[in-house]
C-alpha cells in the first residue's frame, strides 16, 4: 500500500506491518532526477557500455523522473522505455509508457525485457528480506532469454528510513542479496558483483570511448548537466572510488539463460519461490 502526497511530498509506504514515510522534497528529499550517464556510470562495469544496439525494450524499475528516453533519442537509440514507479507527473514524458504502481504488486510481464535498470530504487527501498528476494524474483522473470538487470546498489537503504519502523539493515541487505542471487545463478543466469572501483567516472568513460553515440553523450551532459551537479556526480563517485570493498556499495549485473527453454525452466522455478513467498 502506498499514498502519495505531492503538496507537502511525502510518500507514505505500509506493507505487512512495516511503516515508511519517504521524503520527495527536490530540494531536501530523494533523488529522483538522475540522467543516462550516471545510470551508465553506476550499472555497468568499466569495460563494458549500458546498451546493445539489439536492444527494444528497457525497463526502469523506481525510474522516477529520470529522462531516459530523452537522452536515447538524442544519440538514434530506438528502444522503447518503461518504467514503473510510484512517483509520476501526468505531463511526463520520461517514458514511453508509464505504470504508477507498486513494483510488488505489479504484474510484470513475462520474457518482456531486453536490460532493466534499477539505479537507486530497488532494492534499496525493500522493506524487508522477503521484498528484496520478490524484488529480485520478479525483475528477472521480466528478462527476456540473454536480457540484462542492472542493479545498485543492492545494500543501501535511504536515510529517509532511519526514522521509520524498518529495522532491515544494509549489512542485513548484503547477505540476504548474495543468498538470493546465488539461487537465481544455480537456474542459468550470469550473475556479476562489482564495486565501485570496477566502475568509471563517466567522463573518462565517455571521453576514452571512441564511439559516436558517446561522444553525443558527453556534449549533452555538458550542455543539460549544471556545472554544480556534474562536480557533484564527480565527487560522489570519488568517494565511492575511496571505500573499502567490504564496507561499499554493490552493483550487480544478471544476465538471463540465452536459451529459451532454459529460461522457460527457470520460469516455472521462480515462479514457485514467488508463490512461497507471497503465500
Ligand atoms: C531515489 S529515487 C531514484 C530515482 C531514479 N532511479 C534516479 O536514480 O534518479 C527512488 C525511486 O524509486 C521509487 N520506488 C521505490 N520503491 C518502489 C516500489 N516499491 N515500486 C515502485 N517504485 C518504487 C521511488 O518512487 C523513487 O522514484
Amino acid at each position: 500500500m502506498f499514498r502519495l502526497s505531492i503538496k507537502d511530498y511525502t510518500l507514505i509506504l505500509n506493507r505487512d506491518g512495516v511503516k515508511t514515510k519517504l521524503n520527495y522534497d527536490p530540494v531536501k528529499g530523494m533523488m529522483f532526477r538522475r540522467q543516462l550517464p550516471e545510470y551508465m556510470q553506476y550499472l555497468a562495469p568499466k569495460s563494458e557500455n549500458i546498451w546493445r544496439d539489439s536492444d527494444q525494450e528497457i525497463l526502469l524499475i523506481g525510474g522516477g523522473l529520470s529522462n531516459i528516453r530523452q537522452w536515447l533519442r538524442k544519440i538514434g537509440v530506438q528502444s522503447k522505455i518503461t518504467n514503473v514507479d510510484f512517483y509520476t507527473d501526468y505531463k511526463s514524458t520520461v517514458s514511453h509508457k508509464h505504470f504508477k504502481e507498486d513494483f510488488y504488486d505489479w504484474d510484470i510481464p513475462l520474457d518482456c525485457y531486453d536490460q532493466e535498470w534499477a539505479l537507486w530504487s530497488l532494492p534499496t527501498y525493500a522493506l524487508s528480506k522477503t521484498e528484496l528476494e520478490t524484488f529480485f524474483i520478479k525483475a528477472v522473470l521480466g528478462l527476456k532469454p540473454n536480457g540484462i538487470l542492472r542493479v545498485f546498489p543492492i545494500n543501501r537503504c535511504p536515510g529517509d528510513m532511519n526514522s521509520s519502523n524498518v529495522e532491515y539493515s544494509k549489512d542485513q541487505r548484503k547477505t540476504d542479496a548474495i543468498c538470493i542471487l546465488k539461487k537465481i545463478e544455480k537456474l542459468g543466469f550470469d550473475v556479476k558483483i562489482f564495486y565501485p572501483q570496477d566502475m568509471e567516472y563517466i567522463v573518462d568513460k565517455i571521453q576514452m570511448s571512441d564511439s559516436n553515440k558517446d561522444k553525443k553523450i558527453y556534449s549533452m551532459f555538458i550542455k543539460h548537466v549544471s556545472n554544480r551537479r556534474r562536480k557533484y556526480i564527480e565527487k560522489e563517485f570519488e568517494q565511492y572510488q575511496n571505500k573499502p570493498k567490504d564496507k561499499n556499495a554493490i552493483a550487480v549485473n544478471i544476465t538471463a539463460p540465452v536459451k529459451k527453454d532454459v529460461k522457460h525452466i527457470a520460469n516455472v522455478k521462480l515462479n514457485k519461490m514467488l508463490y512461497a513467498l507471497t503465500r
